[in-house]
């Protein structure tokens, strides 16, 4: 049987069709705009991810034999927030996860209902890019729309609402809204008042691997496919990511370099860190994860290259780039902020530590190993947790490069495992239907058939030596900055 994996992407969705075996026989990525209305604000219209899902599915399944397809389901960019009104109309174009605007929603949140009932509640604390913040500043900001809401659904299950019919999130990108138990997988009527909506507003909760329901006849006619097509829930981008990745189980870790930067540490047990720096959420395959969240990751390398320096030649700018872990130059990776660990809307990017002799490459460079020590501020939280890692999987458009990845297993000082695909969200959610079509026993189960290590980067002691000292520099310049972070916004 075959089963279509959408990866509803912030620059893109991409579709992969993949054989029962685990092999992918198609992959498709169709573009839509994003709009930046204001500084640090950043939107997206629902109705463009659903009508170029619609086009990708066409596209991807053109030669394929109709009647072999079984399932769909979803790795989808986590936080959004879409809302529909009683004629199931989108209100206003869907606040991302990378949008800042809700600080005062979210300093009421954290300091005036207090961190402390949020983690009871909820596992975690408020972020601006979380969806209850977002749904606060609607009520306060837009209450003519706010009063309109009769529905509010995360970013994939938009588009499992518009195939299905059915109102459903999952349980892992729930997660990140900020208005789920997370312990108990169930949503909180607490932060349900806090937020001043109702529960059945809210999607029925499923598994990530579980069945929701099949396609509406229409759709099944638009698509050409059967309509005994079975929809799964699916997950949040990165618990897909991490199953795309065989990151399940206990105790394994996927870093994500997508448009945002991921560290993603999987657990059999419930826990949450003391300072609630990372994320406690839960996971696709049935368990839980640890997760800090950087919010421009390879983002950042396409501004440098693209809107910056005016080249699309990546991989020809990393030619010149030699001498790692010596770069005088460093860069702060916040160009929207930060969220992991620093959780600070108004940190920017920051380049520091030029001379005369500074070159485009140490500029490339710096950029390249802001990122990953912008990771690595994330790592030492869960080490500080007693978490022992030894190795990682990668995955994210950013994996392409063997120097991005040379410079994270050195900065991180893990192994890097790199597996047969980097389409971490889009296989994840090819697996997770096919775990729903019975294809699979259970995630775990299609992790160990499916993905494959097939080179590993190694750490060299050396090279981690000097990164170090870099690492203890970088450290420095975020705190320094910081004031100045809130003279300049
Ligand atoms: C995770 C997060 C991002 C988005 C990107 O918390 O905000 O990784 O899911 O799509």
């Amino acid at each position: 049987m075959l089963y279509i994996g959408v990866d509803l992407g912030t620059s893109a969705v991409k579709l992969l069709l993949m054989d029962g075996e685990g092999k992918i026989q198609k992959i498709v990525s169709k573009e839509y705009p994003i709009y930046f209305p204001n500084p640090g604000w950043s939107e997206q219209k629902p109705e463009d991810w659903f009508a170029q899902t619609m086009e990708g599915i066409k596209e991807l399944i053109a030669e394929a034999e109709a009647s072999q397809i079984a399932g769909i389901s979803f790795g989808g960019q986590m936080h959004g927030l879409v809302i529909l009104d009683q004629e199931d109309q989108v209100i206003r174009p869907a606040l991302l996860w990378n949008d800042g605007r809700t600080y005062e929603e979210c300093d009421y949140l954290n300091n005036v209902i207090g961190k402390e009932k949020l983690s009871e509640y909820t596992a975690n604390i408020s972020f601006t890019g979380f969806t209850a913040p977002k749904i606060l500043w609607v009520k306060n900001k837009e209450p003519e729309n706010f009063a309109k809401i009769a529905k509010i659904m995360l970013p994939k299950d938009y588009i499992a609402y518009k195939l299905t019919g059915v109102n459903c999130t999952d349980v892992s990108d729930a997660s990140g809204m900020l208005l789920l138990d997370v312990k108990n997988r169930c949503w909180s009527k607490e932060m349900c008042d806090i937020c001043g909506i109702t529960v059945d507003m809210l999607p029925k909760l499923y598994e990530s691997y579980e069945c929701v329901g099949t396609v509406k006849a229409e759709i099944a006619k638009e698509l050409g496919i059967p309509e005994t097509v079975k929809v799964a829930a699916g997950a949040g981008d990165n618990a897909a990511a991490a199953v795309g990745t065989g990151t399940v189980g206990e105790g394994m870790c996927n870093i994500s370099l997508g448009t945002s930067g991921t560290i993603f540490i999987s657990s059999k047990n419930f826990g949450v860190d003391k300072f609630n720096a990372l994320h406690a959420f839960a996971h696709a395959d049935g368990n839980y994860h640890l997760m800090g969240c950087m919010l421009s990751a390879a983002s950042c390398n396409k501004w440098w290259m693209e809107d910056i320096i005016g080249t699309d030649k990546y991989a020809d700018e990393q030619k010149d780039i030699t001498k790692l872990g010596e770069n005088h130059v460093y860069f702060l990776p916040y160009l929207m902020g930060e969220r992991s660990p620093h959780n600070n809307p108004n940190a920017r990017g920051t380049f520091i530590g030029m001379t005369m002799d500074t070159s485009r490459a140490d500029m490339t460079q710096a950029v390249l190993e802001g990122v990953a020590f912008a990771l690595r501020d994330s790592l030492e939280v869960a080490k500080s947790l007693g978490i022992k890692l030894e190795r990682t999987k990668i995955c994210g458009g950013g994996a392409k490069s063997p120097l991005w990845k040379k410079m994270i297993a050195n900065i991180l000082n893990l192994k890097v495992d790199v597996i047969e695909s980097e389409e971490g969200p889009a296989l994840g959610g090819a697996m997770l239907a096919a775990v729903a079509c019975g294809e699979y026993t259970n995630v775990e189960a299609a992790a160990e058939k499916i993905v494959k290590i097939i080179d590993t980067v190694e750490p060299d002691p050396e090279l981690v030596a000097k990164y170090e000292a870099r690492y203890q520099q970088f450290k420095e310049i975020y705190p320094a900055c910081k004031p100045l972070f809130e003279i300049i916004k």
